[in-house]
């Protein structure tokens, strides 16, 4: 399965502390623990003695390094996954092939990533506004859904719900109209710029109403980035603007798991104040994501009905072919 070499976002930094979490990609149950060295380790949550659950257990505080221990029969496993006890047996030394199955792990965005995969994409998906260190950088999430992944990928790329789903939000039913953009394929996906609509409530800063021009570019399978512009003078703010990031894990095939990466110009308004909106706006969406049938993202030309304000979607289900994907689609 081709989206296991792609790195998927699993849990937030902050809610991995002392002891283990689980966590789910793909399908496959992982233990998340962090070490002394605050070093993250992403295991198969199944110890490979008779079964049990790791995340079940704990993390020992150890002179010789620290370990996980399981539940059951209190085995412990390295940093390096290897069985360095077996409580049962004092004098047995495990040897080699008494090992946890780990995985690739890394720390990103406030975000622990996971790539199942022995081999595939050297990072997670970049984020252009990260880079900005001047930016303010604020995390909303994790939202649950029960639905795919890349049912959730459409919906953030698509603009011409705005006026009915976030109505007096990010759109008004009265101005429904969605211009003409342009989608260009990149090295990781494409970008579809010039996306123009009218939002009476377009952020967290709006003033008033405006006409608020989107650049969206899929980075990853389930990773996204918009960045919005709203017309001068319509923000609390001079020239402000925000770059959102979506990043989804594809917990099972129809339910995932959601953050939001917001950069900013906004240096004033406190982190909840930003949180809220994102909350609002996500809780707007959900209950329209939950009920979409199939709850997998049908890629075949002929499924479902398309129309010209679908240019990205069409994009993106055309991206999703090419790359392969199999999990969340039909
Ligand atoms: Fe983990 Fe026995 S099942 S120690
Ligand atoms: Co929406």
């Amino acid at each position: 399965m081709i989206e296991a070499s792609h790195w998927h976002p699993v849990a937030s930094s902050a809610a991995l502390g002392e002891q283990p979490l689980a966590a789910r990609l793909l399908g496959v149950d992982l233990v998340l623990w962090r070490d002394a060295g605050a070093n993250v380790h992403a295991w198969a949550d199944q110890c490979p003695h008779r079964g049990a659950r790791l995340s079940l257990g704990r993390v020992l505080r150890a002179q010789i390094g620290d370990r996980l221990e399981c539940p059951y029969h209190g085995w412990q496993f390295d940093s390096q996954g290897l069985a360095q006890t077996v409580p049962a047996l004092p004098n047995f030394r495990p040897p080699k092939t008494h090992q946890v199955q780990q995985f690739a792990v890394t720390e990103q965005y406030g975000l622990i990533w996971v790539q199942l995969a022995s081999q595939g994409f050297g990072a997670p998906p970049k984020f252009g506004a990260e880079h900005e260190v001047r930016l303010r950088k604020v995390n909303s999430g994790p939202y649950d859904v029960q639905t795919s992944a890349p049912r959730i990928v459409e919906n953030f790329l698509d603009l011409a719900h705005f006026g009915f789903v976030h109505e007096h939000w990010l759109g008004a039913r009265e101005r429904p109209e969605i211009g003409d953009y342009k989608v260009v394929p990149t090295d990781s996906g494409f970008i579809a710029t010039g996306c123009r609509a009218w939002q009476p409530h377009s952020s967290v800063n709006a003033r008033s109403g405006a006409m608020v021009e989107y650049t969206y570019e899929v980075t990853a399978p389930f990773a996204s980035v918009l960045t919005k512009e709203p017309e001068p003078g319509t923000a609390a703010i001079a020239d402000f603007r925000e770059s959102i990031a979506l990043f989804v894990c594809p917990i099972d095939a129809e339910f995932s798991r959601v953050w939001f990466r917001m950069a900013m110009n906004d240096f004033i308004s406190p982190d909840q104040k930003f949180i809220a909106f994102q909350d609002t706006i996500f809780m707007q969406d959900k209950p329209v994501l939950e009920s979409q049938r199939p709850k997998r993202l049908p890629l075949s030309q002929d499924a479902e009905l398309h129309c010209a304000a679908d240019k990205s979607s069409a994009a993106y289900r055309r991206l999703l072919r090419e790359w392969k994907i199999s999990f969340g689609v039909c």
